[in-house]
């Protein structure tokens, strides 16, 4: 693990306590306190009958498999993915509901697929990819905008037992051609391009950079979003979308999978620069995130639902995708900018669909803020009756202004605790019990358990900063790194012990038990709700060649929560200018993609660093957030610091 922190800040601020609105309490799905108390006590018949919800081919023999920190969720049992979210829907007679809402970018480009339609479209592409060679086992990886042929190609890959890799659209090439070769993929599904601020942005030709390389990819479908008559296919390998599906048959038998059986691969940044391939597998994962759905956003039929994640994120997956249509709910997806055509689109597609959950990330709710109430103001806002924060703590006068701004200080806000090892959210109110504080995500879901450790693997008192755990497996955790078990053990179950889960992040729990998180506390940044490590950034700033040495540090920003700051020892007796600066951060742009840019690089002639030349990358970040960043004398070199400290001010 990375170095911890003996002190992670920790304040016992006196904040607003809002219970859940009468009216809604009374209407809520969950609205009995007991619940946590039987959860607590019955655990795995509690997830049993969560499990029960599902259709299942074959009943599982056992709920829950835990050799730690390896666990089997309803073993044995069959159950198929894709039908639990389209077919079982349609046969239950809401064929003609609107499953999938699709809002494209440019304002007069919009999509709606009722559950009978989305079965089509998804029998289609699976068909499509069987004939493409695909079947059971094959890793398919999808670096798609937000299209609906994304959410559509998960679920074609999941009724025929393909796991998905989804690579989030913005990342480079280099990023995606790792993946492809880490995952094996035999077949990528990608598009020419699509539209981001009114323009249209090309991604055929990161697609065919990445496949350089790439030797496993056999067959490559292009969806072709944006018509583009420059760009040309390879007759052997590439297929277009449409093409490929239009013949195809609406029948597709579902494979009967096994309980276990891998339903998606998620790679995520982790402390080192090789990305961490997250392993989630069937049951368990839909079990889990039906569940919460349900739950947390206390979905009913005629919610209108929009979580405006991006499907390349475990958010998008477990929230825009296998949740919500689990349950039989409409979801809605969005192509675009929040700021195109103007800084209302958000609110105009509220309005537009009636949106009634809406389920979005600090980073938005800030910059939101900044624009101004005059744009959530243009707009008919009142269908909403929930709203949702993900990704980073929300601080409490962007919770505030949240409530009252968009909720007319009507609606409750569930800040949802989780990560895409988790699968599904953990720490998190339900509407109609919790009372709640804006900037903690409350208590973890029933019959969980949440804890704050210190180093040595004490469970803390009330109000004292120490290290978030999971004292208990849970359906929808990872259940391991793909090829790579013994990362998994490392990382996640070796800081105290094979079965309590280590999350990364620092916490604290108040008197009344509310979990506060304040934040990763490993080598991982979290900017704008993205996750990014900085060895990666590293690694990309010591490929260019007039870089000898790098650290990456986050520093607090009042938008997008940290964003990356680089410390870059030149070689030779090169020497820093504007240009090589700009030129530097392309490079990472061009090695990780556009979010991956260092806000600023300083150059310097050295860093601070330990006796056996360790860069402390701790004291880096105590300078950049103004912080004090004590004792120095263990360094090699204590001078540095004040000479870096001088030129920042
Ligand atoms: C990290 C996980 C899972 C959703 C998207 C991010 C931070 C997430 C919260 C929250 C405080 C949060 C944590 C976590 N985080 N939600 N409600 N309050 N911090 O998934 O990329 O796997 O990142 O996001 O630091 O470890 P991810």
């Amino acid at each position: 693990m990375a170095e911890k922190e003996s002190h992670i800040k920790t304040t016992l601020e006196d904040t607003n306590i809002y219970p859940p609105p009468e009216e809604f309490k009374k209407n809520a799905n969950i609205n009995d306190p007991e619940i946590y108390k039987y959860a607590e006590e019955n655990y795995e018949e509690f997830w049993a009958e969560r499990a029960e919800k599902l259709d299942w081919y074959e009943k599982w023999d056992k709920v829950l498999e835990w050799n730690p920190p390896y666990a089997k969720w309803f073993v044995n049992g069959k159950i198929n993915a894709s039908y639990n979210c389209v077919d079982r829907h349609v046969e239950n007679g809401k064929g003609d509901k609107t499953a999938l809402i699709w809002e494209g970018e440019p304002t007069d480009e919009s999509k709606k697929l009722t559950f009978s339609e989305l079965q089509d479209e998804v029998s289609k592409f699976a068909n499509g990819l069987k004939e493409l060679g695909v079947g059971k086992g094959d890793i398919v990886t999808f670096y798609l905008p937000m299209v609906p042929e994304l959410a559509i190609g998960l679920l074609a890959c999941a009724r025929i037992g393909a796991p998905h890799s989804v690579v989030f659209g913005g990342f480079s090439p280099k990023a995606l051609r790792d993946r492809l070769q880490d995952s094996k993929s035999k077949v990528l599904v990608t598009a020419d391009g699509y539209y981001r601020r009114g323009k249209k942005l090309k991604m055929w030709e990161n697609a065919t950079d990445a496949l350089e390389g790439a030797d496993s990819v056999e067959k490559v479908v292009v969806v072709d979003r944006l018509e583009r008559d420059d760009i040309s296919l390879e007759e052997d390998r590439d297929v277009y979308y449409h093409d490929l599906v239009e013949d195809k048959s609406t029948e597709c038998e579902p494979e009967k999978m096994d309980s276990e059986d891998m339903l998606f691969l998620m790679y995520t940044s982790g402390t080192t620069g090789k990305p961490k391939g997250v392993v989630h597998t069937t049951g368990g994962y839909l079990t889990g995130t039906s569940t919460t759905h349900k739950w947390v956003f206390d979905i009913k039929d005629d919610d209108m639902y929009w979580c405006t994640a991006d499907i390349g994120w475990i958010t998008g997956h477990s929230y825009i995708v296998y949740g919500p249509l689990a349950n039989g709910a409409t979801t809605i997806m969005y192509e675009g900018s929040p700021d195109y055509p103007d800084k209302d689109r958000f609110w105009q597609i509220v309005e537009k669909y009636g949106v009634t959950v809406l389920y979005t990330a600090p980073t938005a709710i800030r910059l939101f803020m900044k624009w101004g109430k005059k744009y959530p103001e243009r707009c008919d806002l009142s269908t909403l009756r929930l709203l949702g924060s993900v990704g980073e703590p929300i601080n409490p006068s962007a919770w505030e202004w949240y409530r009252d701004v968009i909720g007319s200080g009507k609606c409750p806000i569930v800040d949802t605790w989780w990560q895409t090892e988790t699968g599904m959210i953990l720490i998190t109110p339900l509407p109609g019990l919790t009372d709640l504080k804006p900037g903690s995500a409350t208590r973890p879901f029933p019959g969980l358990k949440a804890d704050i450790y210190d180093a040595g693997g004490k469970s803390l008192p009330a109000n004292q900063g120490g290290y978030l755990v999971i004292n208990r497996p849970w359906p929808a955790m990872l259940r391991t790194l793909y090829e790579d078990p013994e990362r998994y053990e490392q990382t996640y179950w070796s800081e105290y012990g094979p079965d309590v889960y280590f999350a990364g992040d620092g916490a604290r729990v108040d008197q009344d038990g509310y979990f506060w998180v304040v934040g990763r506390i490993d080598d991982v940044l979290n900017v704008a709700g993205h996750r990014l490590s900085t060895m990666e950034m590293e690694s990309a700033l010591v490929d260019h060649e007039a870089v000898a040495e790098a650290a990456v540090v986050g520093k607090p920003d009042d938008l997008k929560g940290h964003v990356p700051v680089a410390y870059v020892i030149l070689e030779g007796d090169r020497k820093g200018s504007d240009e090589l600066a700009q030129e530097l951060r392309a490079h990472v742009g061009k090695i990780i993609g556009p979010i991956g840019k260092p806000a600023a690089i300083r150059f310097s002639e050295d860093l601070p660093k330990t006796r056996s030349g360790k860069i402390m990358r701790r004291i880096l970040k105590k300078l950049e957030a103004g912080e004090d960043y004590g004792d120095t004398s263990t360094l090699r070199n204590p001078d540095i610091v004040e000479q870096l400290k001088s030129k920042l001010e």
